[in-house]
């Protein structure tokens, strides 16, 4: 397509209002179900953003210091709070051995994952590592994962199923006091099977991570083209969890088949700003006889 239409386009579809671009998007679902037009060309093309553009419109790809970035991590106050152990367990010092014997494990023998276990995984995977000056700030965390602009666009949520010392329910991973927020309490194990198409191993894990995207963090930097870099940071998170899991012993899983809206719903997200885009089972491994 010519670069003067197809800006025309976008210029068109970004004047829209939600409504409109929603009645677009319906009718290019249809085309699609029919096989008449590819959908996925259609994003991927939307998804461009014209970085000379941006360029010239005084956008600077370096760490702003001069701008403050959006609030980097969630927080839920008046809740009960678990804080985590900060006496981390030790990980071998053998990344080829690590990353040759990762795999994705879906057998667990249902054993209790230990506080300081379930600490250390959430900690190297995407805890805080230290502080810096950036985005005006003089305290800004700096993660286990690196993400687009360091802004940090995952959240992290966990279903506890069998922990230690840990109440059964849904929390949400504060990294900065490395603690626990308790949402909801309960055994959530039925419900998080059921809502990932019967994937009945998730039922034996003895905990489940929850990756979330907060569009707002990227938005505001990388505009349309935020919508690629945000699975990107989740991916970056989602191989942490995998290779420290592996470390410890754990077995873990990547689950990107779930129904979305009834999962938003259940943690109360909105779907939009912020919406799910991985879950991972974690579980002791069964003992070689
Ligand atoms: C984004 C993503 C989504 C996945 N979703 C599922 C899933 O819903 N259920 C499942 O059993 N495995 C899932 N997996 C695991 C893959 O099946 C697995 O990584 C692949 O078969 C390669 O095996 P390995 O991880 O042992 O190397 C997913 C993996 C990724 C990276």
């Amino acid at each position: 397509m010519k670069e003067t239409k197809k800006n025309e386009l976008i210029k068109f579809i970004g004047d829209l209002d939600v409504k409109e671009q929603e009645i677009i998007y319906n009718i290019l679902s249809k085309a699609r179900k029919k096989g008449e037009i590819s959908e996925f060309s259609i994003i991927h093309e939307s998804l461009k953003t014209d970085l000379e553009d941006m360029m010239k419109q005084g956008f600077e790809f370096q760490e702003l210091s001069s701008v403050k970035a959006p609030p980097l991590i969630k927080n839920y106050n008046d809740v009960e709070k678990f804080l985590l152990p900060q006496d981390y367990l030790p990980l071998p010092f053998s990344l080829d051995k690590i990353l040759k014997s990762r795999r994705s494990k879906r057998e667990y023998s249902g054993k209790p994952l230990s506080l300081r276990e379930l600490s250390t995984l959430l900690y190297f995977s995407y805890g805080i590592r230290r502080y810096t000056s950036a985005y005006n700030t003089s305290k800004f965390p700096l993660r286990m994962a690196p993400s687009s602009g360091g802004l940090q666009s995952i959240e992290l949520y966990l279903a506890a199923n069998k922990v230690d010392e840990l109440k059964k329910g849904i929390y949400h991973y504060n990294p900065i006091e490395h603690s626990l927020e308790l949402i909801y309490e309960g055994n959530f194990r039925r419900k998080l099977v059921n809502l990932c198409v019967n994937q009945e191993f998730i039922h034996d894990s003895s905990a489940i991570i929850i990756l979330s995207c907060v569009m707002e963090r990227l938005l505001w930097k990388y505009k349309i083209r935020a919508y690629r870099y945000i699975h990107m940071d989740a991916g970056f998170v989602g191989e942490n969890v995998y290779l420290t899991s592996t470390a410890l012993k754990l077995g873990t899983c990547a689950i990107a088949g779930f129904f979305e809206n009834e999962l938003n719903n259940l943690l109360n997200i909105d779907g939009k700003n912020e919406f799910i885009t991985l879950l991972m089972s974690v579980g002791k491994l069964q003992e070689k006889e």
